[in-house]
């Protein structure tokens, strides 16, 4: 017997930036499809949420930002919070790692570890940074992939290939914050030994057998999450340290661990127990009923955490003793973006609020174009084109279009009054048929967490609809049979109403108007696939158009707000640059060779075919010289007539362009190539010597 309740989460997502589409795709719409559609299903569903607030992503994000870390979490959680509200995200719960709640929760879950002889303590030499006076793990510390070779790996994991891994295992490593290599100091930490556990594992994962009982259907995870979890397996797994020397996070709570915290990845996942009590006691439940017993734990999330609940968490439960392990963690591959990988320290993003600001009217038509680039199997691309495309092609044209069809015909000929179905012909069997097949494929799917195929199972029934209509031409057949039209139009109508409910979990905003314009106050997901979802008779309302079509202007405008951002976002990153590495020696001598002098801009004037450089009359107090600068670009001609500048006198006559340049104008330049004069103060003397 298949269980019947489930506890679903969705990866805590850090609580150091807003969400791009690429988290949205892979983790948050898809576990958001399924609890809704277990809801219809009449499961008992915890759906679990919340933000992640420890770890280094936060501390080196509030050293960036310039405030504290728990003045990141605020922010972050803040504005992670409403985009899910306004995408319409319904988790039971969004919580978060800082409250109270989990503070207990993960410190007792250390405990009883403790108390069970989970961990082992032992003294080690670990990476330091002598600058910074700090350890250095997990985002403190980057090199190179041991596994992949990926350049800016984590000590704790590496984002590109998901492999998990130790400050010890990068090559090349860098202190993140000094970006000097580190040295080993000795400290002393809680080690999970995770060598003991490989053999329940590998069974485990491979039959999805604990002591022999079987716990779920390893037919239905994905293949890269069976895949990477025996890899790291069968590559020897060995003891992790649980504690950090940091101070933010939650403190270790047994003896001789002052100035210890948890390691975010025992905290976090913890979080959803947290967040469940936290859920249960305002929801009148006993959260324990979700984390024991007959019942399903699901967790949604990206590719790169599939170790951590596949194999670290359910190391941690299995040690705890009192909770289930995972049934399934349906893992996502990663989502491209106009060519290139979404990254949020290059810019390259659709910011899911942003998003949100900009278009609130056009939730349903993201989430649909998500859904069906929803990259489950493997990395897939969000493009504006793309996404006009579905919007257009398939929301209106198809779905769009055929509603209205259905209901404004109706309205014409019967005064939306659903007419009753007469005699059937052979084209309205077949898509009875056809209708009768869709609610269980689109059910087998979503079992089998294939969300993608599911929406597109119910787009298809759009599509039968569609097609239904242009063959039976209803609008040409009223004239001579129009008996015909009551039966065509009923079937329609019915067609419809499975579609108000098949395609609630994936598009509810539209679900819903679709059932208003039915009248369908209330609807049963195990009624689809009949054509009695509406009984004859019923007053059906006018329709409103379900979706705008999205013109050339909107794709354009999109796509520059993407160039733009990255744009923006370079120009901050080169101010980080740092300044060049200072010069080799020089003696005093040479130094006292150069002429420097004040001197005065008198004319100045562009050379032609030269974007760069300008021709000056300079006075030096010795003489007017004509000097050629490269300055062009950055200053008008006006702007620089008077101005007093340093002269480099002795420079040998060169000519630029035809015409001859007698020294030089001393200049300075920082990293991003801004240029300014090296101006004595206008009180200075022009020919007044420099040194
Ligand atoms: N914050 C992590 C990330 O964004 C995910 C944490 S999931 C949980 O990669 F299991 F720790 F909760
Ligand atoms: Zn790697």
């Amino acid at each position: 017997m298949e269980k019947k309740q489930y506890t679903v989460t969705a990866a805590l997502p850090y609580a150091n930036g807003p969400l791009h589409l690429g988290h949205v795709a892979g983790v948050y719409l898809p576990a958001d499809i399924f609890v809704r559609f277990l809801r219809h299903k009449k499961h008992d569903v915890a759906f679990i949420c919340g933000s992640d607030e420890h770890g280094a992503a936060i501390t080196l994000r509030a050293k960036k930002e310039g405030i504290s870390p728990q003045e990141i979490v605020d922010k972050y959680h803040g504005i992670l919070a409403n985009a899910f509200k306004d995408f319409d995200i319904q988790f039971d719960i969004f919580h978060r790692t800082t409250a109270e709640t989990h503070k207990t929760t993960a410190q007792d879950f250390f405990k009883q570890l403790d108390k069970n002889g989970a961990f082992t303590q032992q003294k080690t030499e670990q990476y330091y940074d002598e600058e910074n006076n700090q350890f250095l793990a997990d985002r403190y510390i980057t090199g190179e992939c041991p596994k992949c070779g990926y350049a800016e790996a984590y000590g704790d994991q590496c984002e590109k290939c998901g492999s998990a891994l130790s400050p010890t295992d990068l090559i090349n490593p860098r202190s993140t914050l000094s970006g000097n290599a580190p040295v080993l100091k000795e400290t002393s930490h809680w080690f999970l030994p995770m060598e003991r556990h490989e053999d329940w594992l590998r069974a485990w994962i491979k039959n999805g057998e604990l002591n022999g009982v079987k716990q779920h259907d390893p037919k239905k995870w994905r293949n890269q999450v069976i895949g990477q979890c025996l890899s790291w397996i069968d590559g020897g797994l060995h003891p992790r340290a649980m504690t950090r020397d940091l101070d933010w996070g939650i403190p270790v709570p047994v003896e001789g661990a002052d100035g210890k915290v948890l390691y975010v990845w025992l905290d976090a996942p913890i979080g959803y127990i947290s967040a469940t009590k936290d859920w249960a006691k305002s929801a009148g439940k006993d959260w324990k009923d979700y984390w024991t017993g007959d019942r399903k734990l699901i967790h949604f999330i990206g590719k790169d955490n599939i170790v951590f609940h596949a194999v670290i968490f359910p190391i941690l439960l299995k040690e705890h003793g009192e909770f289930i392990l995972p049934d399934n963690v349906p893992a996502s591959e990663f989502l491209n973006l106009e060519g290139d990988k979404f990254s949020t320290s290059r810019n390259w993003a659709v910011w899911l609020h942003e998003y949100l600001e900009r278009h609130p009217d056009k939730v349903d038509e993201l989430k649909y174009t998500l859904t069906s680039i929803a990259p489950e199997s493997k990395d897939s691309e969000f493009t504006w084109l793309d996404f006009q495309s579905r919007v257009n092609n398939e929301l209106a044209d198809v779905l769009g279009n055929f509603v209205n069809r259905a209901l404004v015909l109706n309205n014409k000929y019967y005064e939306g009054v659903v007419p009753a179905l007469g005699e059937l012909a052979a084209e309205d069997q077949k898509v009875i048929n056809a209708l009768k097949e869709i609610p269980s494929k689109v059910e087998e799917l979503l079992y089998n967490y294939k969300i993608r195929e599911a929406q597109s199972e119910v787009m298809g029934l759009a599509r039968i609809g569609n097609r239904y209509l242009a063959e039976t031409e209803p609008w040409k057949v009223v004239k001579t049979d129009p008996k015909r039209v009551e039966t065509i139009l009923h079937i329609a109508l019915q067609i419809t109403a499975n579609l108000a409910i098949l395609f609630d979990p994936f598009i509810p905003a539209t679900a819903k108007k679709m059932r208003s314009f039915l009248n369908m106050s209330e609807f049963d997901w195990s009624q689809t696939g009949s054509i009695e979802l509406l009984p004859t008779g019923t007053m059906t309302n006018k329709p409103t158009i379900l979706f705008q079509k999205i013109d050339e202007e909107f794709v354009e405008s999109e796509k520059a707000i993407l160039m733009a951002s990255k744009a923006e976002n370079k120009v901050e990153e080169e101010i980080e640059v740092v300044a060049a590495p200072q010069k080799e020696d020089v003696v005093f001598e040479d130094f006292l060779k150069m002429d420097i002098r004040v001197g005065k801009i008198l004319s100045a004037k562009k050379i032609k075919k030269a974007d760069k450089l300008l021709e000056l009359l300079v006075d030096t107090g010795l003489d007017q010289r004509t000097i050629v600068s490269g300055i062009a670009e950055q200053f008008d001609v006006d702007e620089i007539i008077g101005k007093k500048v340093s002269v480099l006198m002795n420079l040998p006559p060169r000519k630029l362009r035809g015409v001859t340049s007698n020294g030089m104008i001393l200049m300075a330049e920082d990293a991003k190539g801004n240029l300014n004069f090296i101006a004595p103060g206008e009180e200075m003397e022009v020919g007044a010597e420099i040194r």
